[in-house]
């Protein structure tokens, strides 16, 4: 196999380091459970290889929100497939962060509601959505150097994604990780509750006809429960190596 994504090594200055046509294309991908440790994890292992990060989460949320606010019901295919067409989603880095707008308004904070959660898990199961939201973010992984975080990113929509990690956790930490990020912005919130959203989130994810969450073949699942951060970018990167050299 070609080799590819030598750049990541800190020590590399990536200035210095022309990408091979391969790098110029790369895509992984890391899909799992929510609270997983994904988004964290995707952030820093984008930063590593000087890759650009995306939320796909992030999208089906904007688009629950959206739906939310034009009271179209979840199972309203053809709606949501208008509102899909017209929605201008875009990412922007913010110091150490990304911001994600939809039609020049900023949805960051928004888009976290544990109400905005659920609804998301509806709308993301219907195929109008699915179809729409694999269509974008296929164009936004053409430029490559992208890490795409998700839950069907490996499996349907970069099938050949140069690596694809599955990140799982139990319940309980999942659970714990997600009432800690919460605590302070939504009121009314007790780790009780986030637990049993997640479980039904998981199984709406899992049990959908289209794109359901499970693991790419291909790809290296990782337990974050007892691993800090760091370990679970670490077991990453020295995949990425192996995979790529
Ligand atoms: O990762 P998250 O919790 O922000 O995702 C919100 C919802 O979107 C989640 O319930 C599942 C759905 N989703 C999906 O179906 N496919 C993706 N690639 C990403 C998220």
């Amino acid at each position: 196999m070609e080799k590819i994504l030598v750049s990541y090594q800190e020590k590399l200055s990536p200035e210095t380091i022309r990408p091979t046509e391969a790098e110029k294309t790369a895509v992984v991908t890391i899909d799992g459970p929510a609270g997983a440790g994904k988004s964290t994890v995707s952030r820093i292992l984008a930063e590593r290889l000087s890759f650009d990060y995306v939320d796909t989460g992030a999208m089906y949320r904007v688009v629950a929100l959206r739906a939310k606010d034009l009271h179209i019901e979840p199972h309203d295919d053809e709606a949501l497939e208008r509102l899909c067409r017209r929605l201008d989603i875009s990412f922007h880095r913010d110091g150490g962060g990304w911001r994600v707008l939809e039609s020049g308004e900023d949805l960051t904070a928004a888009i976290r509601e544990p109400e905005i959660s659920m609804l998301a898990s509806r709308t993301a199961a219907r195929p109008a959505v699915r179809a729409a939201m694999t269509e974008l973010q296929r164009r936004l992984g053409q430029k490559g150097r992208a890490v795409f975080e998700g839950r069907d990113m490996g499996t349907v929509v970069f099938p050949g994604a140069a690596a694809k990690f599955f990140l799982i956790a139990d319940i309980q930490s999942r659970s714990k990780r997600r009432f800690l990020e919460l605590k302070d912005t939504s009121n009314n919130l007790t780790l009780d509750r986030v637990a049993a959203d997640m479980k039904q989130r998981d199984h709406n994810d899992q049990t959908r006809p289209v794109a359901p969450l499970r693991p790419p073949e291909d790809a290296l699942i990782v337990d974050s429960t007892n691993l800090t951060i760091n370990q679970v970018v670490e077991k990453m990167l020295d995949f990425i190596i192996k995979k790529m050299n």
